[in-house]
């Protein structure tokens, strides 16, 4: 796929713009989705083909015509082969999510991070998911984790909808409980009432950081997901961690989980605060 790819962007396009191209492209579940510059898009049916021609499993192909954008963090999609279909079932870990790539934010990339996150918690830990989507964390987590109970807040209607089905099917209903409503009234809810708190918001998650704290019982872990520019001669870690240091906890460990533009890095911070 990416040999035939590169063979048909390169001379449109240039050799480098058709390797950004095919580092760009998400499969999930049966869907395919790519970024295609605007130089290459009237080549975007070609594009969806060569995909479809080399992954046999690959049933529709969306080029993504928008950054990841607003509340729900969506992206505007056209379909340019296959099924005009944007409905799918992703499997991961293990675990089965069913989510429309149109109306949810799903990300197979973090697949690695919802593994490192699930190894982490300990049994019958208390866990607060502020920004579910369709459940990927909450559910990875309590599949691999006995005796949890994982709080998963979600504003998007249609997300809540797929995870209410996703906690189904994975036959965790007693496990992952579903909430349709904004963080900050969860945290409210559940002032001093548990042990870790995910933030997979990269964009806003400081804004909920006062009220992840609050939610936790005495101590506990917090996991700050920022997206931080990188520039020239700063230590961005250096600067992050003085940035949360009025909140107090201790910076713990961090990662970059992956380059979301040219000079942005997603970190996540794995911040600990003990009990008093
Ligand atoms: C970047 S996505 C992450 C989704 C999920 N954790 C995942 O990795 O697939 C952030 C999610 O938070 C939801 N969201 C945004 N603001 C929120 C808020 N104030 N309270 C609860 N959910 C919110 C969005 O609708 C979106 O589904």
């Amino acid at each position: 796929m990416v040999k035939r790819l590169k063979e048909l962007l390169s001379p449109i396009i240039g050799v480098d713009a058709a390797a950004s191209v095919i580092a760009s492209y998400d499969v999930i579940g049966d869907i395919a989705i790519i970024k295609v510059p605007e130089q290459a898009f009237e080549y975007r049916q070609a594009v969806g083909s060569a995909i479809m021609n080399d992954n046999k499993s690959i049933k529709s192909v969306w080029a993504q015509v928008s950054p990841v954008q607003g509340e729900y963090r969506i992206r505007e999609l056209a379909n340019i082969a296959g099924e005009d279909r944007s409905v799918t079932v992703h499997r991961e870990s293990g675990c089965t999510f069913n989510l429309d790539v149109r109306e949810v934010y799903f990300s197979p990339r973090l697949s690695h991070e919802r593994e490192r996150i699930a190894s982490l918690v300990g049994e019958g830990e208390r866990v607060f998911n502020m920004f579910a989507g369709v459940g990927a964390f909450s559910i990875v987590i309590a599949k691999r984790v006995n005796n949890v109970k994982v709080y998963s807040a979600e504003i998007n209607e249609a997300a809540y909808r797929y995870m209410l089905m996703n906690i189904e099917q994975n036959k965790l209903k007693s496990t992952v409980i579903p909430i349709l409503d904004d963080a900050r009234n969860v945290a409210a809810r559940l002032r001093h009432g548990v042990d870790r708190v995910l933030m997979p918001l990269p964009e806003r998650a400081m804004e909920y950081y006062e009220d992840a704290i609050a939610s936790l019982d005495g101590g506990g872990w917090i996991h700050l997901y920022l997206h931080v520019k990188r520039s020239r001669g700063e230590d961005i870690i250096y600067l992050t961690k003085d940035r949360l240091k009025p909140y107090g906890g201790s910076v713990e460990s961090y990662r970059i989980v992956r380059e979301v533009g040219p000079s942005t890095l997603q970190l996540v911070f794995d911040i600990k605060f003990n009990s008093i």
